[in-house]
C-alpha cells in the first residue's frame, strides 16, 4: 500500500489556490483577483529573446547554477541598479523565486530549527519551513503598526534554535515597504544573535510615489549572513518563465547549486536567455509600473468609497490588504460568499496568518475597467451583507 509522508500530509491546503480553482470552475464573468499574476505582457524584447532562444534550440540543460552569461547579466544589473558588489559567482539561477526559497531553507535549517517569519506573509515560507522539518515562528505585523514588524518583536521570538529570519519587503500581501528604522533594527539583532536573514525582494522594482527603499542585504553588518531572493516573475511580468535567483554568500550558493543538480538540474534554459534580455539595458518596464499604479489608484479610491471596508494604503506591488472587520464576517465567509453571490474572487486574509482573519487580499490582476466592475460588485455585496 502506498503511504504518504507526514511531511507532505502536513502541508496546509492553500487558500489562494482554492479560491483560484473555484473561480476557474465557476468561469463565466467571474473576476479573479486571487493569484499575484497580473494580465500584463512581458516587455517585447524579452519575449523576442525567449522565442529566439527556442528557435536556436537553446533548449537543453545548462550548468546547474545557470549560464555564465545569465548569471553575469543578473550580477551586472545588481551592480548598476543597486550598487551591490556582486559577480556571477555570487548568483544561482533557480526555478522561480520559489526554487530559491526551497533550496535556501533546505540548505540553512536542520530539523527542529526555527525560522522567524513576520506575518502576514506569503504562504510558501511557512510551508517550506515545515517541509524542511523546521519550525516556523510567526510574528504578527499588525495593521495598527502599519503592518511593520518591530525589532523588539523579532528579539522576543528568538530562541537558541533560531537560525533564520525572513524579511519580505515590499510585502505580499500588504503591499507595504518596511521602513528604514525596522530594517536597521532587525539587522542589528541578526548580527548580535548570529542569525541568517533571507531578504525576499521580488517586488522591489514596483515601489510607488518615490517611497525610499532600504534593503537589509546592503547593511554592512549583514555581510556573509544575508541573501537576496529575486526573480523576473513580478518585475517583468514573467511568472510562467519560472526564473528566479539567489545572491548570497558563496558557500550557500555552492550548496544550493549542488542541491539544484538533484532537484531541477537548472532553471529553464529559454528563460535564462530571456533573463539576459530582461536585465539588459534595452528593457523598459515603465509601462508596468504605470499600469499597476493606475490600477492601485482605482482600487484604493474604490475600496475607500465602500462603507464597511477600509484600506490604509499601498506602497508597492499589486496587492491591497483590505480590512473587512466592520462587515462582521470572517475572511473565509467573506471570500466564499462574495464569490458565490457576486462572482469576484479574492483571498481570505487567514491564508497569510492567523491574526489576519479580518482582511482580504485583492490582486490587481485585471484591467482598470474590470477592477472598477469588481469594486462595484464588492460594494453591492457589503451593502447587502451589512
Ligand atoms: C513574496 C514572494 N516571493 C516569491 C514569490 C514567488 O515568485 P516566483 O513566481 O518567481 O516563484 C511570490 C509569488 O507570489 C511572492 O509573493
Amino acid at each position: 500500500m502506498m503511504k504518504l509522508t507526514k511531511r507532505v500530509l502536513g502541508m496546509s491546503p492553500s487558500l489562494p489556490r482554492r479560491l483560484f480553482d473555484m473561480a476557474k470552475e465557476i468561469g463565466g464573468d467571474v473576476i479573479d483577483l486571487t493569484l499575484g499574476d497580473p494580465d500584463v505582457p512581458p516587455p517585447a524584447n524579452v519575449r523576442a529573446a525567449a522565442c529566439a532562444a527556442i528557435d536556436a534550440c537553446h533548449t537543453r540543460y545548462s550548468q546547474n547554477a545557470g549560464l555564465q552569461q545569465a548569471r553575469e547579466a543578473v550580477a551586472a544589473y545588481q551592480r548598476t541598479q543597486y550598487g551591490r558588489d556582486v559577480t556571477a559567482d555570487d548568483v544561482i539561477l533557480t526555478v522561480g523565486a520559489m526554487g530559491s526559497i526551497f533550496q535556501q531553507l533546505f540548505s540553512l535549517v536542520e530539523p527542529g530549527d526555527e525560522v522567524i517569519i513576520p506575518t502576514p506573509c506569503w504562504v510558501n515560507y511557512v510551508e517550506v519551513t515545515k517541509l524542511c522539518g523546521a519550525v516556523p515562528v510567526t510574528v504578527p505585523a499588525l495593521e495598527k503598526n502599519g503592518f511593520s514588524v518591530s525589532p523588539e518583536q523579532i528579539r522576543a521570538a528568538i530562541t537558541p534554535r533560531t537560525r533564520v529570519i525572513v524579511v519580505n519587503s515590499p510585502n505580499n500581501p500588504t503591499g507595504r515597504v518596511l521602513r528604514e528604522e525596522a530594517v536597521r533594527g532587525i539587522a542589528a539583532i541578526a548580527a548580535e544573535r548570529d542569525l541568517f536573514v533571507i531578504s525576499d525582494e521580488v517586488y522591489r522594482s514596483l515601489v510607488y510615489d518615490g517611497i525610499p527603499y532600504l534593503s537589509i542585504f546592503d547593511l554592512p553588518e549583514m555581510k556573509g549572513r544575508c541573501s537576496v531572493i529575486d526573480a523576473v516573475s513580478k518585475q517583468f511580468s514573467m511568472t510562467g518563465y519560472r526564473l528566479g535567483f539567489t545572491i548570497g554568500p558563496r558557500p550557500l550558493v555552492e550548496m544550493m547549486t549542488r542541491l539544484q543538480e538533484n532537484v531541477n538540474a537548472c532553471a529553464p534554459l529559454p528563460s535564462q536567455y530571456a533573463a539576459i534580455a530582461a536585465y539588459g539595458p534595452e528593457t523598459d518596464t515603465s509601462y508596468l509600473l504605470r499600469e499597476y499604479d493606475a490600477r492601485r489608484r482605482i482600487v484604493v479610491d474604490g475600496i475607500r468609497s465602500v462603507p464597511g471596508l477600509s484600506l490604509g494604503g499601498v506602497d508597492a506591488a499589486f496587492y491591497a490588504f483590505v480590512n473587512i472587520s466592520a462587515t462582521g464576517m470572517d475572511s473565509q465567509k467573506f471570500a466564499y460568499e462574495l464569490l458565490k453571490s457576486q462572482r469576484v474572487a479574492v483571498v481570505p486574509g487567514l491564508a497569510y496568518g492567523e491574526d489576519f482573519d479580518d482582511f482580504i487580499r485583492i490582486a490587481f490582476t485585471v484591467s482598470g475597467d474590470r477592477l472598477r466592475e469588481a469594486i462595484g460588485r464588492l460594494g453591492e455585496f457589503v451593502r447587502r451583507a451589512t
